[in-house]
């Protein structure tokens, strides 16, 4: 059992350092196997999507040396089996990316696919298109994703949607494959272009990542490289909203500021004061934010992922806010949670409407998914009295020392793991 407990009400006042994009990092590592020399891996965010991405990374025979819990290094000269099954890697989307990186170097391979994602149902077709365009055969049964090409050769690849997974994904097998690829209508995510510049620096020859359109050039193969992982916007956004929604002024530090311009825009709408550095955000807020109306989409445009912080926000905010969902159907599964901290949220449809109360008040809430499990942590911290998260197992995939970082903030936050500690805590702040 593990519990984060939260007695709310303070500001926060301090430094936060953030740390590697795990939405980077995961594909970083799936397309260090594609070497068959030593790939050595920096800023990696100790996360446990990461932990089960390298064990499965090891299993399959590749050679996993981790120096510190930020830094690994990776040989896959060594990989024997291009079966990737086990029951941690089912529980994780970016297994997926294994894919890309294995057809690629070895033109087969079959990994077990993810089943059904609580932000609602996360097709694969068009990682299936992109790979299918390039000459391969997939057959999708028995729960695996299985993928062989006699040769795998450049073309041109629309993408029907905007998609991070598939844009990276395809990306990766045509790394190596034969001539030019094109993908078009390609994602343009931060992680995108971290991708592309770490393959380059493998060997690869990739241009255009970060626009709509991406061309690669396939290359014989991939060197050893020594790279770093860019910061993540998503646990930066998540500590700036954390400081706009419980008040004080923060400096949120080791971030690229650009990357966070669409969460910016949002907290100057809200109300707060934002500073930029040159690798550095500062958020002051004196707690009293203002209506403001959101939609998610694609990079540059404001983040899903950071949808349920940002509803979080307007829960307290004066007057009528909205909050449109625009690229997962099942992503306010938190907002009855919310309500039972008091907030008074109504969805319809892909859109939540959001009447602002003065305050929540503490309840014990279920973490449903990562995200929504860190919104819920910040409507604690904002909250009036103790409020307990249950199911953080979802937040501990994506944040690394959450409530290490939000104690040294000054927030009153602890991760429990029996009766006996939550008892100790709640006898403690009352
Ligand atoms: C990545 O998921 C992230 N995951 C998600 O992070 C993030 O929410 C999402 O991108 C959007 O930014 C990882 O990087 C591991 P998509 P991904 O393909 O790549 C549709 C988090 O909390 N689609 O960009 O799986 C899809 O249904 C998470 O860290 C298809 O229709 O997302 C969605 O509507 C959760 N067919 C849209 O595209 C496909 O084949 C965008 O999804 C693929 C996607």
């Amino acid at each position: 059992m593990e519990q984060y407990v939260i007695k709310g009400g303070n500001p926060l006042y301090g430094e936060v350092e953030i740390g590697g994009a795990k939405n980077a990092a995961l594909p970083i590592l799936a397309a260090a196997t594609m070497a068959n020399e030593t790939v050595t891996i920096d800023n990696l965010p100790n996360v446990r999507d990461i932990n089960v991405l390298l064990q499965a990374i090891e299993q399959i025979g590749a050679k996993v040396e981790r120096v510190n819990e930020h830094k690994v290094k990776i040989n896959g000269a060594y990989i024997r089996d291009l079966t990737v099954d086990n029951e941690f890697i089912r529980k994780i989307r970016a297994s997926y990316y294994l894919i890309g990186a294995l057809l690629g170097k070895y033109r087969e391979t079959a990994v077990a696919l993810p089943g059904g994602c609580d932000i609602g149902s996360r097709p694969i077709d068009l990682h299936k298109k992109g790979f299918c365009a390039m000459g391969a055969d997939v057959d999708i049964s028995h729960g695996l994703f299985k993928v062989k090409a006699y040769r795998l050769i450049g073309t041109h690849i629309y993408l029907d949607k905007v998609s991070v997974g598939a844009t990276i994904n395809i990306m990766m097998a045509a790394a190596l494959a034969e001539g030019k690829t094109v993908i078009e209508n390609a994602a343009k995510e931060p992680h995108v272009v971290d991708v592309a510049n770490f393959l380059n620096s493998m060997g690869a020859n990739i241009r255009g990542a970060g626009t709509d359109v991406i061309r690669i050039v396939g290359v014989q193969k991939l060197h050893k490289t020594e790279y770093s992982i860019i910061p993540d916007q998503i646990e930066a956004g998540t500590f700036m909203f954390a400081a706009a929604a419980a008040g004080g002024d923060v400096l949120v530090t080791n971030v690229i500021p650009k990357h966070l311009e669409a969460t910016t825009a949002k907290l100057l709408e809200a109300g707060c004061e934002v500073e930029e550095f040159d690798d550095a955000v500062r958020v002051i807020s004196n707690g009293k934010l203002r209506r403001t109306q959101v939609t998610t989409l694609p990079y540059p445009g404001f983040p899903t992922d950071m949808q349920p912080q940002m509803a979080v926000l307007l829960g307290i905010a004066e007057g009528t806010s909205t909050v449109t969902e625009s690229i997962f159907e099942n992503r306010f599964r938190y907002v009855d949670e919310l309500t039972r901290m008091g907030a008074n949220i109504k969805v319809e449809s892909n859109i939540a409407i959001i009447n602002g109360v003065p305050r929540y008040t503490g309840a014990r809430v279920n973490a449903p998914d990562l995200r929504a499990g860190a919104a819920l942590v910040i409507a604690g911290l904002a909250a009036e009295g103790v409020t307990v998260i249950d199911d953080i197992h979802y937040i501990l995939r994506g944040y690394e020392n959450l409530d290490g970082k939000l104690r040294e903030l000054g927030a009153n936050i602890e991760l429990v793991t029996s009766e006996k500690e939550l008892q100790k805590f709640i006898l403690k702040v009352s």
